[in-house]
Order: C-alpha cells, then sequence, then structure tokens
C-alpha cells in the first residue's frame, strides 16, 4: 500500500498514540488545576487503539510513542503495547517509544522492556522536592525517581525532556544536566507551547532556550552535532559531561520542514499538527457501517491536508492561547 506523503514532500512514518488525556499530575504549565476530562465512552477502547495504529503501520508508520495525558494511567494499557509488539516481531515497525511522568514506571519498567519497548522519554521539570510538588500541583519526586532508577535497571534507554520555567527552575538547569547525564540519560529542554488555557499566564513562565544556552555556554563547551531521532531537538555536545543535550525550541527555531510524525487523541482524532486544528475525526469512521475499511481514505486525504507548519507565538499582547486544546489531549 501506498506510503503517506503530505503536500510537501513530507513522509509520515511516525505516529504519536494518545492512551488518555487523564493525568495523575496537574503540572502548571499542561493543565488547569481543575480539569474536566472526557468521559469513558468517548475513549476509543484498547481494541480500537489498536485497529488505528495497525491502519497506520499498513500505510508505512514504522514508529509508534505513546502518550497521553499520562499513558500508564489507563487501565490495561498494556494490552495495547502487547499489540503493538507482535508488529515489532513481525519487522512492521522499527520502535515503540512511551512519553511518560514515571509516577508509576516503578510497577511497570519490567513488562514494557519485555515487550519490547526501546526508549521511554520521562517529563521531569525539577529535582528540587518542593520546586516538583509546586510545578506538578502536588506530585511526589521520589516516585518519579524510583520509577527512573527501575527503567534504568531493567536497562531501558532513557530520555529526560525539561520544560524551562523561567521562574522555577531555569536556574536549576546545568544541576539537572549533570544528574541525567550522570546517569547515562540525554536530556531535551522544551520551549513552553501556547497550548490550551492553564489559569496562568504563558508570557510569565516563557524563556526562549536560546538565553538558556547562552548561559550554559559560560559554563560549559557546547558543540552543536548534526545528529538527529527525526524529532524535532536539535542536540549539542557537552564535552565536560560527555552527553548530548537538545534544545525543542518550536517558538525561537521551527523545524517544521522536517515533520515526519501526526498525532492520534485518545478520543480517535487525527490531528496533522501539534499547532493547528485541523482534524480527521478516526472514531466516528471506526464505528459507522465500513470499520477498519474506513479508514484508509480518511488517512489519504488527511494527510493531504497536513499543514506546513505551527502558527505558535507567546506575547503580551495576545491572552488566548494559539490552540484552545491542551497538550494532554493531543499527547505532546
Ligand atoms: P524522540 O525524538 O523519539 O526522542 O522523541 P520526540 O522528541 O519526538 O518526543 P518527545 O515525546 O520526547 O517530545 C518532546 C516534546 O517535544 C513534546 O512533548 C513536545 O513538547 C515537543 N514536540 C514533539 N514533537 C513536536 C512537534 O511536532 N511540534 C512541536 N511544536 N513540538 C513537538
Ligand atoms: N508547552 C511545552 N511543553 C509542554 N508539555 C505539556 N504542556 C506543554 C506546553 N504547554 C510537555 C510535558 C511533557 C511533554 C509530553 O509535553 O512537560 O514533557
Ligand atoms: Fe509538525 Fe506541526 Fe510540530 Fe511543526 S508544529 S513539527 S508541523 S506537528
Amino acid at each position: 500500500m501506498k506510503n503517506l506523503t503530505d503536500p510537501f514532500g513530507r513522509r509520515v512514518t511516525y505516529l504519536r498514540l494518545s492512551l488518555t488525556d487523564r493525568c495523575d499530575l496537574r503540572c502548571f504549565y499542561c493543565m488547569a488545576e481543575k480539569m474536566q476530562f472526557l468521559p469513558r465512552k468517548d475513549l476509543l477502547t484498547l481494541e480500537e487503539l489498536g485497529q488505528v495504529a495497525d491502519a497506520f503501520i499498513a500505510r508505512g508508520v514504522r514508529k509508534i510513542r505513546l502518550t497521553g495525558g499520562e499513558p500508564l494511567v489507563r487501565k490495561d494499557f498494556m494490552n495495547v503495547i502487547n499489540h503493538l509488539s507482535a508488529h515489532l516481531d513481525a519487522g512492521r515497525l522499527d520502535e515503540i517509544a512511551l512519553t511518560t511522568n514515571a509516577t508509576q514506571l516503578a510497577r511497570f519498567a519490567g513488562p514494557l522492556k519485555d515487550a519490547g519497548v526501546a526508549r521511554v522519554n520521562v517529563s521531569l521539570d525539577s529535582l528540587d522536592p518542593h520546586a516538583f510538588n509546586r510545578i506538578t500541583r502536588g506530585g511526589n519526586i521520589t516516585q518519579v525517581l524510583d520509577g527512573i532508577d527501575a527503567a534504568l535497571d531493567v536497562g531501558l534507554k532513557l530520555k529526560i525532556n525539561t520544560v524551562a520555567l523561567k521562574n522555577d527552575n531555569a536556574d536549576d538547569i546545568p544541576e539537572m544536566i549533570e544528574w541525567a547525564h550522570g546517569k547515562g540519560m540525554d536530556l531535551s529542554l522544551i520551549e513552553v507551547m501556547p497550548l490550551g488555557e492553564t489559569g496562568e499566564d504563558r508570557f510569565d513562565q516563557y524563556i526562549p532556550l536560546t538565553e538558556i544556552r547562552d548561559k550554559l555556554e559560560q559554563k560549559w563547551a557546547l558543540t552543536d552535532t548534526p545528529e538527529t531521532t527525526g524529532g524535532p531537538s536539535r542536540y549539542v555536545d557537552i564535552k565536560e559531561t560527555g552527553r548530548r543535550l537538545g534544545f525543542i525550541s518550536p517558538l525561537s527555531h521551527n523545524f517544521c520542514a522536517s515533520c515526519n510524525r501526526v498525532r492520534v487523541t485518545c478520543t480517535g482524532q487525527l490531528f496533522m499538527c501539534l499547532g493547528q486544528d485541523d482534524n480527521a475525526d478516526l472514531r466516528a469512521a471506526l464505528r459507522g457501517p465500513d470499520g477498519v475499511a474506513a479508514l484508509d481514505p480518511i488517512l489519504d486525504e488527511a494527510i493531504g491536508r497536513k499543514p506546513e507548519k505551527h502558527e505558535f507565538e507567546i506575547d503580551r499582547r495576545r491572552s488566548a492561547p494559539a490552540v484552545a486544546r491542551h497538550m494532554s489531549v493531543t499527547g505532546g
């Protein structure tokens, strides 16, 4: 069957599939304090999630990352992993990856590794217990650190994702890099993106990564590398720590020209871009008279509308977020 190629000649080989909009943390730049989560019946069932994955794999998707919300809080999420695992074994998929806050990772590290999950990206914005608790509005850092250690123990490859927050962690970033690199983990820094209302002012949180980089360069020798995982991170090598640091800078550096990914939400909406509203309803197709057979033409039609780039901006004049849905809906 034909590969999925968009009007700008970009091949879609990477699917980010969200298992749930729920999360056991409430990071203040991501969610509102009181979130209204989706009713159960709106979510794709575990079987439907598998069917969506199958349809993309048949069209040339080689990497699937499970996201959320927090994917590990979806009941029986291992069923989806095991389903994907069969594709991995048959050579139809190169990689199953996962993005998690690691609160439940201590329990699931072993089963994930056994199912062939290669890489796990852990979202962690501070090592300081108080700052962590404040940023996540109630989280316990010990749970997360235990999760990380358990994952390293079973041999999972970990990357830490840290959102740079002007007043909450900007000064602690060198310490986090040393910690991650000391444990053999890469770390990527992320700029806050204007996604969804959180009840807080993103302008107050936003710090361009160019500023952080300038500070790091006063301390360490950074060398740009051409390395890429096909993702938005641009990497530098840090001589002193001996590992690489990624910069994900959608606002100060647009990386859309090499975009290879699309996203499916836990309700089956296919978003062609994280930073745009246009989407296609895969759930309606799946639950309609033609079932799975209805997916294929929708994929073609939707990829044919993949936009060239996002239109994020954060400034004082514009108070509403660029995109109304939260990151926990689209899955990062
Ligand atoms: P690997 O390259 O496989 O390690 O993963 P990744 O960087 O694609 O995935 P990860 O979940 O680590 O993504 C980190 C963060 O980068 C996401 O949570 C988003 O904040 C941001 N990001 C990822 N993909 C995109 C994208 O297509 N557009 C924008 N604007 N941001 C993205
Ligand atoms: N801007 C940037 N990153 C965000 N994340 C959640 N919301 C935002 C936002 N508005 C990050 C999380 C996690 C990943 C899934 O997305 O911290 O690393
Ligand atoms: Fe792709 Fe949109 Fe992300 Fe740009 S913002 S990299 S087009 S998903």
